[in-house]
């Protein structure tokens, strides 16, 4: 592992760091899995019980929650939101203010060699398709077949890499 703001990121003890993963300043990690050779930019918060697999990119400024599972080789632009709650609240009926105990986690996935571009948000529940193409700034709130390129709020797709590049009738 590689940190060259060492003084300035926060990896948690029960993080389970990989073989050559880098990690650079300002990160907050902790009960996550990093694959090994796995690069984590600026300003990356991972949470617990989230899996990010090897050889994988994941730049500035992204969250990805509890309940995310990455597989290896996926490349994730800047500022990318994950979600894993559809319905949140900070407090019960009662007032009281919510623990874990009082919402469930909605579990993503994002299959091999898929690329998630930059501001995207991705809403639990869904699955990313290997090889598949998000556009940046889509909102994503259905899974993406494997080599789908998709794009737009909500997300669309627009085409398939294997697909010669023209318009699909809407
Ligand atoms: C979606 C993307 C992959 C291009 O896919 P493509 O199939 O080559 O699409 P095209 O460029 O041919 O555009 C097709 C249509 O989608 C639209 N489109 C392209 N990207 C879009 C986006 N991100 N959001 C909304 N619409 C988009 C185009 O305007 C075009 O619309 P039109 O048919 O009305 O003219 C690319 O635009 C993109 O967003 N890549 C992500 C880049 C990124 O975030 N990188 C992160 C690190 S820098």
């Amino acid at each position: 592992m590689s940190s060259p703001s060492g003084d300035f990121l926060r990896i948690a003890p029960d993080v389970r760091l990989g073989a050559g993963a880098r990690v650079f300043g300002f990160v907050n990690l902790y009960g996550c899995e990093i694959g090994d050779d796995s690069r984590i930019g600026t300003f990356v918060e991972i949470q617990k019980e989230s899996r990010i697999g090897k050889r994988c990119k994941i730049s500035s400024h992204t969250f990805i929650c509890s309940g995310v599972t990455i597989d290896d080789e996926v490349f994730v632009g800047h500022g990318v939101m994950f979600i894993n709650d559809l319905f949140p609240r900070a407090t019960n009926e009662d007032g009281s203010s919510q623990t874990e105990a009082d919402w469930k986690c909605v579990a993503t996935r994002v299959k091999r060699r898929a690329s998630i571009g930059s501001n995207a948000t991705i809403l639990g529940g869904v699955t990313i398709g290997e090889g598949a193409i998000v556009g940046a700034g889509a909102v994503v709130t259905k899974d993406v077949p494997d080599r789908a390129v998709v794009a737009g709020n909500p997300a669309r797709i627009l085409r398939y890499l294997d697909a010669p590049k023209i318009p699909l009738q809407q």
